[in-house]
């Protein structure tokens, strides 16, 4: 019998720190950079974000949501036998972010390793985890996604700073005998790496490079909305769905225009599609996980319904998987 793997629970977690345009606009002025509430919201949907202080860390919100997750599933840390953490904004250099994590929990003894795919990282971490258990390597797996962006922000530039959020989402995968994970398909193109990169390292204890956020705004937004219909038509074809099979489209959330096009191409009306870019901003590899988690707690999205995540991101890596809840 084909062994599929399922999401038995979800979890998420904001740092409590809610900025809302007009905050962030005020704490911009003060170092002489103009922006608007009215250009943020026209340009992106974006209304706030959360930033998390200055000591807590991407494992401390993956901790908060991997916790909820773990309670959702009705099980105990010890009962995971695979944690893979999504992140671009890793604790340290190394060890991986998952091995904190894994620490923390007390679930120590499986394997932890981190997937690093900027804001498609979910995706790719999922992907993993179905195969993984799939192949019979591991039976329930904790998929998070945790970033602290704000981090790696430069607060000087003002077409990237007002788009980005921390947070965390999390979900317990385990083995099936029905689906769960439907299809997926993943991507990456490295010819684009400039559009969109942290291009700084650590070397002789220094940073060489750059170690702050750099983005070409309108060649992320023409390559995102390009990509994003095709995946989604070779995840559904892959599952021998059609888009009319989707009860609800969760993508990556950048930018409400970007869903809005990609919901067009689909066409799904927007009441289809998890929306919690206004409140969140741009949580990269956590985006998706937090808004799973938002859906099924306020009971957006209901058990046995079809959803389509899509994720894209610097890299320039893109993807998506398709599963019944
Ligand atoms: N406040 C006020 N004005 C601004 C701001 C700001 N925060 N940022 C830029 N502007 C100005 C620019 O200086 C420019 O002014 P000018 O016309 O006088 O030169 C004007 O607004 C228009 O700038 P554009 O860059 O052309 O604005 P655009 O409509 O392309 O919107 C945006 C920019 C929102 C970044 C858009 O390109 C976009 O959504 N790109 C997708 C990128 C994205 O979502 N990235 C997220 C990370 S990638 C990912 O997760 C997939």
């Amino acid at each position: 019998m084909r062994r599929y793997s399922r999401i038995t629970g979800t979890g998420s977690y904001l740092p409590p720190r809610r900025v809302t345009n007009a905050d962030l606009v005020a704490e911009l002025a003060q170092s002489g950079i103009q922006t608007s509430d009215e250009w943020i919201v026209e340009r992106t949907g974006i209304r706030a974000r959360h930033f998390a202080a200055p000591d807590v860390t991407s494992s401390d919100l993956a901790l908060e949501a991997a916790r909820k997750a773990l309670e959702a599933a009705g099980c105990q840390p010890q009962d995971i036998d695979l944690i893979i953490v999504a992140t671009s904004t890793p604790d340290m250099v190394f060890p991986s972010t998952a091995c904190i994590l894994q620490n923390k929990l007390g679930a120590n003894g499986c394997p932890a390793f981190d997937v690093q795919a900027v804001c498609s990282g979910f995706v790719y971490a999922l992907t993993v985890a179905d195969a993984m258990i799939q192949s019979g390597a591991a039976r329930r797996a904790l998929v998070v996604g945790a970033e602290v962006f704000s981090r790696i922000l430069d607060f000087k530039d003002r077409t990237t700073c007002v788009l980005f959020g921390d947070g965390a989402g999390a979900v317990v995968l385990e083995a099936s005998e029905t689906p769960g994970i439907l299809a997926s398909e993943l991507h990456a193109d490295g010819r684009y790496v400039d559009i969109l990169c942290v291009p700084g390292g650590v070397s002789g204890g220094e940073v060489l490079g750059h170690p702050l956020l750099k983005m070409d705004g309108q060649a992320v937004f023409k390559l995102a909305v390009g990509v994003l219909d095709k995946a989604a038509r070779a995840t559904l074809a892959k599952a021998n769905l059609t888009d009319a099979d989707i009860d609800w489209l969760i993508p990556h959330q950048a930018n409400i225009r970007i869903m809005q096009s990609t919901a067009r191409k689909l066409k799904l009306s927007m009441d289809k599609v998890v929306v919690t870019v206004d409140q969140h901003g741009n949580t990269s590899a956590a985006s998706i996980p937090l808004a799973l988690d938002h859906a099924v707690r306020t009971g957006q999205v209901q058990k046995g319904e079809t959803l389509l995540l899509e994720g894209v991101g610097g890299g320039f890596t893109w993807g998506a998987v398709l599963l019944k809840l």
